[in-house]
């Protein structure tokens, strides 16, 4: 597995998205930077991140083997992998904020971006970025983030993390080209933040309501919320924001 270590780049994902369509990019080719100068996250926002502080890498996945019709799995892939990785170094309280944002006691630590790089209309490769909050302690503006350093008072080694990372991901992704989707989901569900527990949300037009976080739909990642009436509704990413 092919590791390229950067002083600084725009961004890791940008990086690997330019390598692959001007060469032929090996599965799992990792790209760790100390510093980002344009890091970005989940619908066009940016990532900050302390410079040597943090971990900011991406990972080429070559998914052309997989039966994809259902990308989210990629999303599931990756935050068990995450999930296990921070559980083997004891951070407490983790779990998913649906669809990949990785919490310890109800504050972020970490961010995934994935970019897909399509070839005939199929989804030829992931680009598997990760924003993960390790030895920063100081969050300006930022009151819901924290990092593992914060939550445990432990300073962390960066290449022991980013190893066991690659790792469970290399697991995680076995599992789902074997076709164990449904163990999978039901992994996932089990670290979903707020599952069964009442929250509010806000739609696209701004209204407000409550519910309950049921799950996620195994064909498309749609959120599930039980709502007044015994009513389960399902909600794609872009129509829907969990107000905590
Ligand atoms: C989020 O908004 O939560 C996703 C953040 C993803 C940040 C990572 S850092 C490494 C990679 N390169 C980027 O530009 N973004 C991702």
């Amino acid at each position: 597995m092919l590791i390229i270590k950067l002083n600084a780049i725009d961004s890791t994902n940008s990086y690997l998205r330019k390598l692959s369509a001007v060469e032929i990019v090996e599965d799992y080719t990792t790209v760790i930077a100390k510093k980002q100068t344009q890091g970005r996250g989940q619908m066009g926002t940016k990532w900050s991140s302390q410079t040597s502080k943090n971990l900011t890498f991406s990972v080429f996945k070559d998914v052309s083997e997989f039966c994809l019709e259902h990308p989210f799995y990629i999303s599931v892939v990756t935050s068990l992998a995450l999930l296990k990785t921070l559980q083997f170094f004891s951070i407490p309280r983790l779990s998913v904020k649906w669809p990949n944002d990785i919490l310890s006691e109800d504050k972020k630590i970490c961010g995934i971006l994935i970019e897909n790089v399509i070839k005939q209309n199929n989804i030829n490769a992931s680009i598997i970025g990760i924003g993960l909050n390790v030895n920063q302690t100081e969050f300006k503006n930022l009151p819901k983030a924290s990092s593992l350093k914060t939550m445990t008072g432990k300073v962390f080694d960066l290449d022991e993390i980013v190893n066991k990372i690659l790792e469970n991901l290399e697991h995680y992704f076995l599992l789902l080209k074997k076709g164990h989707h449904d163990v999978l989901k039901k992994d996932y569900e089990t670290y979903l933040f707020r599952k069964n527990k009442p929250s509010t949300f806000k739609d696209e037009e701004g209204m407000v309501f409550s519910g309950f976080i049921k799950g996620v739909s195994g064909s498309s990642g749609n959120l599930q919320v039980l709502l007044e009436d015994d009513i389960i509704k399902e909600f794609d990413l872009k129509t829907i924001t969990l107000l905590y």
